[in-house]
This record gives structure tokens, sequence and C-alpha cells, in this order.
């Protein structure tokens, strides 16, 4: 036990599932902890520079992946689809804002989810809350609700299979710019994969003009693409976590970047002191509620020497809510001597619930966020330094609107996730349009 690394365990502790057999969770932990790490002190601390220079406005971010990733889900297939769409958002981005985009995924981590409810009820039954595939079973069986901590190690395996796949599409050649095109390759068409194809067409004409000129593009081969997902299960993050031999800090390897969330953000909480010991930048999900006062005491514990790239605030206000509650955020952090980064997670506010009981968002709302955190930083000065998205390269239906006009009845044809609606590859590429003509409006 390492002393200030093991303190959490003394606090309150919320979200976490209740294993059936504590010393078989316990064994299951003391074997991850003795597992490679999935990722690299060099590779975290390159991305606190990436994270540095966004925050100083200089660079902007795109997180985007599943809302909860699934076992069964971890094929090449989907996890090439998700690759490419983030591959095309980022280029979107980078050349509408002609400004270096740092593309990290929801992705080989994302198993866990925090609930609003303990249990989950079905006519007159009632059984534990599905808490993420590393937790428990998603059917809705008394067996598949029950914790298995050996799920633990199974998600570290997933995780540990699917960041190799994101290494190989991202390092070996697949994400060179020039194969711009290919990566619209095998979607459905739609307007926004064809608004694309056209912007691909000029990346083409630039890089051949470079090349013609006599430009090197081995640079362009590969692309830095970092993992993310909300630090929940404590088991699993304590038992990633491993000591830098380089200079004896803490680093959680399960993850390059890891968020507390906003259901266990709790100044005096286990999720925040523990987190706060970690190297790794932090993510710190902002609602509605939080206050100025709350949130400076949040960035004392967090990043209390103001390290440029350490902490990233991702807001999630809703699009009815942003403009009234982010200014007053805005406007006192510069008080606090603090130059975080600010995310706009445009989803986790505007979720709504059809009366056909789905789950979902309107495009309209996500867009409608996305403006009100442009237009609360143009008014405030400070940086609208990325964006955080729940997508999917698939052809889902599980948020109404977009240029396909999805709408309530749609939306069964083919819902797929097992926790929030995600925007399907025609939703996230227009998204990343309208961001481009937002950042390209403050150039
Ligand atoms: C999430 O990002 O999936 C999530 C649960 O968000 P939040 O903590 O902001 O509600
Ligand atoms: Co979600």
């Amino acid at each position: 036990m390492i002393a200030g690394l093991d303190h959490w365990r003394t606090m309150s502790v919320l979200q976490q599932p209740v294993w059936p057999d504590p010393a078989v969770t316990d064994q299951v932990a003391a074997e991850i902890a003795t597992l490679p790490p999935l990722v690299f002190a060099g590779e975290i601390d390159q991305l606190r520079t990436r994270l540095a220079t966004a925050a100083a406005g200089r660079a902007f971010v795109l997180q985007g992946g599943d809302c909860a990733e699934t076992f069964a889900g971890a094929t090449a297939d989907a996890i090439r689809a998700r690759i490419k769409t983030v591959l095309q958002m980022a280029v979107v981005l980078t050349y509408g804002a002609s400004m270096p985009v740092v593309k990290m995924g929801r992705m080989a981590g994302q198993f866990a989810k925090p609930r609003s409810s303990e249990t989950e009820s079905r006519g007159t039954t009632s059984l534990p809350a599905y808490r993420g595939d590393m937790v428990n079973g998603y059917d809705y069986t008394p067996a598949s609700r029950v914790p298995d901590p050996r799920r633990l190690l199974q998600g570290y395996h997933t995780s540990a299979s699917t960041l190799n796949l994101v290494r190989a599409f991202t390092q070996g050649g697949f994400a060179d710019l020039r194969q711009v095109h290919s990566w619209n390759r095998g979607f459905a068409a739609n307007p926004a994969n064809q608004r694309y194809e056209g912007l691909a067409g000029e990346i083409d004409r630039a890089i051949r003009f470079m090349e013609a000129a006599g430009a090197d593009f081995d640079e362009l081969t590969r692309v830095e693409f970092y993992t993310a997902h909300e630090g929940l299960l404590m088991d699993y993050e304590r038992a990633m976590t491993r000591i830098d031999s380089r200079n004896g800090t803490p680093v959680d390897t399960s993850a390059h970047f890891v968020w507390i969330g906003e259901r266990t953000r709790q100044l005096g909480g286990a999720h925040v002191d523990f987190f706060s010991r970690i190297r790794n930048p932090i993510g710190l999900k902002v609602g509605p509620g939080m206050t100025p006062d709350e949130l400076e005491r949040l960035i004392d514990v967090l990043d209390p020497q103001r390290e440029p790239g350490r902490l990233t605030l991702i807001t999630r206000m809703g699009a009815g809510r942003i403009a009234d509650a982010l200014p007053p955020l805005l406007a006192s952090v510069g008080s606090f001597g603090s130059t975080p980064l600010w995310i706009c997670d445009p989803m986790h506010g505007n979720g709504l619930t059809t009366p056909t009981g789905y789950k979902t968002r309107r495009f309209d709302d996500v867009v409608g966020e996305v403006r009100g955190f442009f237009t609360a930083h143009r008014d405030a000065g400070t940086h609208p330094g990325g964006i955080h998205i729940e997508l999917t390269g698939d052809d889902v239906t599980e948020c109404l609107g977009g240029s396909e006009h999805i709408d309530e009845a749609t939306l069964a044809t083919r819902y797929e996730s097992l926790c929030d609606p995600r925007l399907n590859h025609s939703q996230s590429l227009e998204l990343a349009f309208l961001v481009a003509e937002e950042l390209s409006a403050r150039a």
C-alpha cells in the first residue's frame, strides 16, 4: 500500500458495484496490478503538453466515442468505423480552424457507467442496474446483473486488444492524410459525407501541390491518438496505477486521460482524492449546478500547482442552460489563477425520453449547446478548447434530427446503444462542419 494513493479508501466512494465477495475482487485487483500498463508515462506527459497548447488557445481537442463500450462491440469493424469517424471529424476541424486537433477516443476502457438509480424496474420486477460490461451483464436476468469482478480483467484485456488496433490504425499508415478519401468509404451516402468528399478533394490537391513542391510528408503517416474514459471503478483504476520509475510519481496506466464524472466529483469524495494524486491529465465534468466557489475548491485540490494541461473542465450544461450557467464560471477562473482547458460536452445535459420509451437527444439541442459554448467563451475572452461527443461510426438511429431527419418513429429502426444515444456517422460529420465554422469565425 502506498500512503496517500490509498487514502480514498477511508472516504465515501460513490457509484461502486456491490461485489458479492470482496475477497475475490481483491484477488482480481492484485492480478491486474501485475499486468503490463496499457499506456505509458511518456505518452501521458506528451498529451499533457498537447492539452496545455489547447488551453492556451493554440489547439482544439476532439474527444469522441461510445457512451458505454461493450465487450461484444470491440470488433475490428466497429473500432475501425469509430476511428475513421474521429479522423474525419478531426480533418474537418483542422482544415476549418487551421489549428492542430488533439484526438482522443472515449475508447479502450469506457466500460463502466454511473447510474442514477441502483436498480432497474421492468413491470413488477426490479434488478440491479446495468453498470457497464466491466461490472455486470446487460441481459435483464438476476444472474446477469450480479456484479462479477472477473469482468474487470476482461475489461483490461478488451481495452488492450482495442488499443492494439487503435495503435495499428493510427501508426501504421491508415491515418495518413493522403488516405483522407478512404476514411469516407463504407459509410452510407448522406449530405454530410458528400460535403466531406468536397473537402477531401481540396486537401488532396493541397497535398499534391506540396509534394510537387518538394515537401516531405513522412510526418503525415502517423497521428497521435489518445485514449480516455471515465475514471469510475476504483478497484480497477487503483490497480492500474503504477509508480513511474523515472521520478517516483503515480501514473494511472489504464488510459492517457481519465475524467471524474458529474456524479462522483464531490469534494471530500474518493474519486476527487484519488485522481488528485495521479500524474495523468484529468477531466472534471461540470454540470449546471456547479458554483464558482465549489469550482475554485475543486481546482485547488485537482490542480494545486496550476500546471498547464493538467485539468480539463468538461462542461455539460444543457442547451437551455448554458447561456446562464457557463459565464459565471468562465468569469471566475481567472481570479483563481487557473487557465484550465475548457471542453464542451453537448450530450449529457440534453437527454430526453420519448413517449415510446427511447432515451434520446435532439441534434438541434446538441448544436445549440455547442453554439452557446462558443458564444460564452467569445464573450468572456476565454478559449473554447474542444468538444466531447458520444458517437459511433455506425448508421444508428439514436439521436433525433440531423440532415437525415431522424424522427421518433425512426428511432426504433436501429437503436443499439446500451446506455446513452450517440450521434451516428452523418450527424458526427455535420457537427464537425458546424464547429469548424465556429472556429474559423473566431480566427
Ligand atoms: C458520461 O460521460 O458518459 C457521463 C455519465 O457523463 P456525466 O458524468 O457528465 O453525466
Ligand atoms: Co453517456
